[in-house]
């Protein structure tokens, strides 16, 4: 009875706060009341059902525009990775652009009273005038790279302004327009994305030292596939007798130590080349040319293969030695493995490798010889190899699968602590993970985007 009381009440509240119950409006406005069911111990219930239906449908627009902030919120985000990797080409750039102007005047003033030179200066001049003349014009279109990520930043602020404006009155706003307007903005935005990360190795800038431990020789690493908000850390120590791996949940556990988990393999690695990729270990099995591919969401082996006549167990390791035959690695465009064959006559073989099975998709000889090679990344596609492990290692050589040519190059490097043991690109930090006589580093790496114009 006193249910039935404070149900009346409740109508009467709802009355004088100009809400009238269901029957005396239609079911698009206000609230809808029911009352006086009996529950099963002779209680009087009373039922408010709220928000009425065209609230409801406010809800699902309130919805979607919240998935659409999400998603200029996620551009944005993009947009700022993508800046930050710009700026820090374009300082790099305008530093190139000074030093080029630089060298232009130099070059003018000695051409002036060239009569008090040497010839032989005259000429070294010019020759490396004309080394950097083709730098040119990567130049000038970096800049409209540039551009177009401002032009970027612009839509974005308008989209977001447009979006905020409207977020107080939701019908009034064209919804399918909006929608139009952020799948183009998003779709040109990959699209963005995509010509601007990869590009061709310039520069390699740090180290930065993150830690300091273990052994001479070892791995770390983390999974380019997974967001930055998941940054696990992995750890593998040593280059032989050893199947523990340690995790840590970000670097900043991995720097204080805090151990997050440790996986025991079941079977042993040789050397330090593992890449862990998109939530797997993939690894070379010890004593053998077998690659092995570990979940650690389910601490099983998904698949293992032979890498056929791969050489292996210091047949064809690097310049240091520790069954360093097989080399797995990962790029913008999937899982390579780097190592060699006496078909090739010991020179490098690099393999496009299928991430789920393990095939070879392709393979690539180069004539680089493996036992010559300090290390090697893949960026973009192109390997990139270093003529050695200790001090003054420099990239040497680099060998593009894309057009099947080898090059060679003059990339230096600071090996601060003169015994490299690993080298392996992330694509996602867009960095250098390196094992350098028990510290792990960090190394930057300056990259130039070629790119072919379309509607830009
Ligand atoms: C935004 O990014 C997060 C994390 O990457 C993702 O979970 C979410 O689905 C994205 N939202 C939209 C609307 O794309
Ligand atoms: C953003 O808004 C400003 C001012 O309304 C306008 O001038 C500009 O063209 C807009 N930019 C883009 C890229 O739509
Ligand atoms: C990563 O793994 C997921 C399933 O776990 C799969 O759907 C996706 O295609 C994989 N991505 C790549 C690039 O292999
Ligand atoms: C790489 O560049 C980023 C952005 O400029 C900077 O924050 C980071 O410290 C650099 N890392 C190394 C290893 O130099």
């Amino acid at each position: 009875m006193k249910a039935l009381f404070s149900a009346l009440n409740l109508l009467l509240l709802l009355m004088l706060f100009g809400f009238y119950p269901s029957m005396t409006i239609g079911p698009k406005e206000g609230w809808q009341v029911y009352s006086s069911a009996q529950d099963p111990d002779g209680r009087c219930i009373c039922t408010v059902v709220a928000p009425e239906q065209n609230l409801c449908s406010r809800d699902a627009k309130s919805k979607q525009l919240r998935q659409l902030l999400e998603k200029v919120q996620n551009m944005s985000q993009s947009i700022e990775v993508l800046n930050l990797r710009t700026q820090r080409d374009f300082q790099y750039v305008l530093k190139m652009e000074t030093q080029m102007t630089g060298l232009k005047d130099k070059f003018r003033q000695i051409e002036d009273d060239r009569k008090t030179l040497m010839t032989k200066h005259f000429q070294d001049l010019k020759e490396k005038m004309d080394e950097l003349q083709p730098l040119i014009p990567v130049l000038e279109q970096y800049k409209t790279d540039a551009k177009l990520i401002v032009q970027f930043k612009e839509e974005i602020r308008n989209l977001t302004a447009v979006l905020t404006a409207i977020q107080e009155e939701i019908g009034a706003y064209d919804y399918e327009e909006l929608h139009l307007r952020v799948i183009s903005l998003e779709t040109r935005l990959r699209g963005c994305m995509t010509k601007l990360t990869c590009g061709k190795l310039m520069k390699i800038s740090g180290p930065i030292t993150i830690k300091t431990s273990g052994t001479r020789f070892g791995a770390w690493m983390t999974d380019p596939l997974t967001s930055e908000r998941n940054n696990r850390v992995w750890y593998m120590d040593s280059y032989t007798n050893n199947k523990i791996v340690r995790e840590y949940k970000s670097i900043s556990d991995f720097v204080s130590g805090a151990e997050s988990r440790t996986y025991n393999l079941p079977f042993k690695w040789a050397g330090t080349n593992h890449v862990v990729y998109n939530g797997s270990l993939y690894y070379n099995k010890y004593q053998s040319n077998i690659v092995i591919k570990y979940s650690f969401d389910t601490g099983r082996v998904l698949a293992q293969r032979t890498l056929e006549y791969a050489g292996f167990h210091n047949v064809y390791p690097y310049t240091w030695g520790g069954f360093s035959d097989i080399d797995l690695m990962a790029d913008e465009i999937g899982l390579w493995a780097v190592y060699a064959t006496n078909q090739n006559a010991g020179n490098i073989v690099i393999s496009q490798i299928d991430a789920q099975t393990l095939e070879v998709l392709q393979s690539w000889s180069t004539g680089y010889p493996k036992r010559s090679a300090g290390e090697s990344f893949m960026i973009c596609g192109t390997l990139y190899v270093t003529n050695s492990h200790l001090t003054g290692a420099k990239v040497y050589y680099s060998y593009s699968t894309k057009a099947s040519t080898y090059e060679y190059i003059d990339i230096p490097f600071h090996n601060q602590y003169f015994h490299i043991s690993m080298l392996d690109y992330n694509a996602r930090d867009r960095a250098l993970y390196a094992w350098n006589n028990g510290h792990q580093v960090l190394f930057n790496v300056t990259l130039f985007h070629i790119i072919k114009t379309d509607d830009m």
